[in-house]
């Protein structure tokens, strides 16, 4: 049956019989990886990467492909020397490529900028020039705060250029949040705007910044400069000396810079991401290896055509979608890509697919809630718009449901364009699990294979096989080039975090399943992140916040199911006696929810708060979330028989009805 001629939600279960639909014939004709290249990846693993890290440009070309005599700490490429802005700039520049576009910038008001790789590389080098001018140097952390503008890709390649570390926080996280991140990481500088534009209005940036600087914590400040892009013209405190604007430094610098190669395990960047505690982990990537991943990737799971494609990623630079396949993915392939400052809805839900239209983008990679999100504005939004350019979809950050999958497919990609579910993560640096468009047999609402050169096992708590048709936990069983190198200033809780529960393989933290194909579904997360929308949020984080407040006493906060998001923030708390901030319990949501929303971010925001009087603990005092999910998702109430106190849930349950 052809696709076309399918409704969306045919699919009732997972268990039974699965549709597929095969690679289309003119990528199987054209595609520039065949089947072939897993029989080579296999046959050599190391022998496959060093190939494709031979496709980068190499200062000094390294002789070394894996060390893992220091595991789980890798070195890739280890005497090799690189320098990751001249593989993005200036050698598709030096190719004669110069005047390609590198990216079509639309601001969110309608503005729009045109750059070409050889602009780009023009304003790389006076930003790097500006960085050493203000004392950066290789191994210095360089805090990164900005909105979608090509400043973000240009103040992250030049920080790269010369040898420094990035770390971008995502403009969504608050003053604190911001903070915490520049304390961890030591940061010397802190790039930001004035503002930027979301749903028609600026949010403020430096006003955070100045924020997050003034606050007392433990740790002395160590930001000597904020350098200030402006963009959203909204009025801002200055502080003379310690304040400058990014255009006026940038027109008084030279516009020459040679980049010179650094050893190929130099840090590259630190990216936050949550854990099971209340403390973010700093991921530590470094630049060889995660080049050359990220760049084969980009290249093999998009089948990019760097001459004809125009890539449009909508991730932001603030998570590590934005920096692997935003940033050095397309860039060191030489592709032309969209980027944009907005949000999807405005000024209306035809935003996307008139950028879409208007730059003819051919390959579109986007997150399953924003499916969701544009599935309940009806087809008719996104079918008034030509979007017959598309040819390849993909999709990351959460289990797609096959809905939302077929969906995709039909609507945005005509019913012929091949859909690549990517699985990765923050810590894995690039992709791991995805189909290959020009090869698999797509099913929806499965990551299905490995790509080539990784290695993949669902393991029983023994670390055992599981075996086909049987769910377990997701590990990675052989070192990747693009593998983190640790937590910033915490290898104790890198090897806790990763290492420790099945030894020699990576823990990913994912739940997954094998079909009778073998092929992997993803299950969603086993530990305590919740994944919302795409973004990890910590219980334990949310739960401190809320805790943090003067009238809580407890919190319990779990992921619920969400029709759009994936899953939603759900907190219970235990208001303390006499407390007098909060009124009654239906004031409680709307002032903790506020709460939260200052103190982690906009993201981190519940759905729902919940005043109840107990919380459902085991004898030992642990909390059992599993329960208070039950009652988020409005099920039936699981198994109590573990509770100190097996009447609470039926209170809660009562109260909450
Ligand atoms: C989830 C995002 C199912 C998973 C690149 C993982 C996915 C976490 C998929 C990492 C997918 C990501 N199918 N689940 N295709 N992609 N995830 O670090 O739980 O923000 O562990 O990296 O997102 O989120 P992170």
């Amino acid at each position: 049956m052809s696709p076309n001629n399918k409704t969306p939600g045919v699919i009732e279960s997972l268990q039974t019989e699965v549709e597929n639909f095969p690679a289309p014939p003119h990528f199987v004709e054209t595609a520039q990886f065949g089947p072939e290249i897993y029989q080579q990846a296999t046959q050599n693993p190391e022998e496959f990467w060093a190939e494709q890290a031979r496709a980068l440009h190499w200062h000094k070309p390294f002789t070394q492909t894996l060390d893992w005599s220091n595991a789980p700490f890798a070195s890739w490429f280890g005497d090799g020397e690189i320098n990751l802005s001249y593989n993005c700039l200036d050698r598709h520049v030096l190719a004669g490529n110069g005047d390609r576009v590198a990216i079509h910038w639309e601001g969110e008001p309608g503005d729009t900028r045109t750059i070409t790789y050889h602009q780009l590389l023009g304003e790389v080098k006076k930003a790097a020039n500006l960085l050493t001018s203000l004392g950066v140097t290789r191994g210095d952390r360089v805090a990164i705060y900005l909105p979608m503008i090509p400043e973000a890709v240009i103040a992250m390649l030049a920080v790269a250029r010369i040898g420094a570390i990035h770390s971008v926080v995502f403009g969504g996280f608050s003053a604190e949040s911001l903070r915490a991140r520049i304390d961890d990481a030591q940061a010397k500088i802190i790039i930001t705007a004035d503002g930027g534009w979301r749903k028609g209005r600026v949010s403020p940036l430096k006003p955070a910044v100045d924020e997050a600087l003034a606050l007392a914590t433990e740790t002395p400040l160590s930001v000597e400069h904020v350098l200030v892009v402006q963009r959203g013209e909204n009025d801002i405190a200055w502080e003379e000396g310690r304040d400058l604007w990014w255009h006026e430094e940038i027109a008084q610098v030279d516009d020459q810079h040679t980049a010179q190669g650094f050893p190929a395990e130099n840090p590259l960047f630190i990216l936050y991401t949550s854990g099971t505690t209340g403390k973010p982990k700093g991921i530590l990537h470094t630049s060889g290896g995660y080049l050359t991943q990220a760049s084969f990737t980009h290249r093999a799971v998009f089948d990019l055509r760097p001459e004809t494609d125009v890539y449009w990623s909508t991730a932001d630079i603030g998570w590590v979608t934005g920096h692997s396949y935003v940033v050095y993915g397309p860039l060191s392939n030489g592709a032309t890509q969209v980027m944009y400052e907005g949000t999807p809805e405005t000024p209306t839900w035809s935003r996307w697919w008139e950028i879409v239209e208007r730059y003819g983008v051919t390959i579109f990679y986007t997150a399953p809630t924003a499916i969701r999100s544009f599935m309940k504005q009806g087809r008719e939004v996104a079918l008034k718009h030509d979007l017959s350019t598309i040819r390849l979809l993909g999709t990351v950050g959460e289990p797609i449901n096959p809905e939302a999958w077929l969906w995709y497919r039909e609507v945005i990609g005509a019913g012929t364009a091949p859909i690549v579910d990517t699985w990765w993560q923050t810590e894995t640096g690039a992709i791991m699990i995805s189909p290959l468009p020009g090869v698999t047999a797509t099913k929806p609402g499965s990551a299905q294979v490995p790509i080539p050169g990784i290695s993949i096992d669902v393991v029983d708590d023994n670390a055992d096989h599981v075996g086909r048709g049987n769910g377990g936990l997701l590990t990675v069983t052989k070192p990747w080039p693009s593998m983190l190198r640790g937590i910033w200033g915490d290898p104790e809780r890198f090897i806790a975090t990763y290492w420790r529960t099945f030894g020699d393989k990576y823990f990913a933290g994912d739940g997954a399943r094998l079909d009778a194909d073998g092929d992997i579904w993803l299950m969603g997360r086993v530990d305590d992140v919740m994944n919302v929308s795409g973004h990890r949020l910590s219980t334990t984080e949310i739960e401190s916040s809320l805790v943090s407040h003067p009238s809580v006493a407890e919190a319990a906060v779990v992921g619920a199911q969400d029709e759009v998001t994936g899953q939603a923030v759900v907190a219970f708390v235990i208001l303390k006696k006499n407390q007098t901030l909060i009124g009654d319990s239906d004031q409680a949501s709307a002032i903790l929810t506020a709460h939260v929303g200052n103190h982690i971010g906009a993201i981190a925001r519940p759905r729902q708060v919940f005043v109840v009087g107990e919380l459902p603990k085991t004898r030992s005092g642990k909390i059992i979330r599993r329960l208070l999910k039950d009652v988020a998702e409005g099920r039936e109430v699981g198994d109590t028989s573990t509770l100190a106190d097996t009447n609470i849930m039926q209170l809660i349950t009562e109260k909450l009805r």
